[in-house]
């Protein structure tokens, strides 16, 4: 049976970044879940039915390629919030969870409804304005940091607000705060919380 960490938050706290860390260190496999409804988002932005983009995925729609924009984000963000989608969306989840010996899953709901047995929990998390400052670093497209602080406080309440699966860390969620932590320290602590579950298993 595999070893699952399930690391959620909102966006830009480092979540991807922790995650592609730990999956390197410890040799387990990653799936970045927001990648599911930003492709689901880009479908229903060329004018496919949500639920029924949900449903049809194929992996090479979760290619990174052009899921990135703000508009996308956007996108991804309502169609999040719609029940036929995340049904959709779940048994693929849990599925990579479950396969190889290790896996990292990072979204938004994987500690509290995707895999609430994760034998490790994390939730990563910083500042609005930490996390918008450095979204907007990353853009580096010309929108305004103000604009990119709206944008992220606008999904944070949508995935906060929603009825089904909404962003909350799970009651045995460690969090880990990276607003005043460089990457390489963020990384650390995500580590040291896993390695003795992992050793001890
Ligand atoms: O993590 P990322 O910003 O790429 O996710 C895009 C959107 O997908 C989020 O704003 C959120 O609404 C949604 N999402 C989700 N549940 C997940 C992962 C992402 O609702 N497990």
């Amino acid at each position: 049976m595999a070893f699952t960490v399930a690391i959620d938050g909102p966006a830009a706290a480092g979540k991807g970044t922790i995650s592609a860390a730990v999956a390197r260190h410890f040799g387990f496999r990653h799936l970045d879940t927001g990648l599911l409804y930003r492709a689901t988002g880009a479908r229903v932005l060329n004018g496919q039915d949500a639920a029924e983009a949900a449903r049809t995925l194929e992996p090479e729609d979760i290619q990174p390629t052009d899921l990135r924009t703000a508009e996308v984000s956007e996108a991804a963000s309502r169609v999040a919030a719609i029940p036929e989608v995340r049904a959709a969306l779940v048994a693929f989840q849990r599925r990579f969870a479950r396969l190889g010996d290790g896996a990292v899953l990072d979204g938004r709901d994987i500690g509290t409804v995707i895999c609430p047995e994760a034998e490790v929990k994390l939730f990563v998390t910083a500042s609005a304005r930490t996390r918008a400052a450095r979204r907007h670093a990353e853009l580096a497209d010309g929108t305004s940091l103000e604009e990119v602080l709206a944008d992220v406080e606008r999904r944070d309440a949508r995935d906060r607000g929603r009825v089904d699966s909404p962003l909350r860390p799970a009651s045995d969620a460690v969090t880990i705060d990276t607003s005043t932590l460089s990457a390489e320290e963020a990384i650390a602590r995500a580590i040291a919380t896993i390695a003795p579950i992992w050793a001890n298993r």
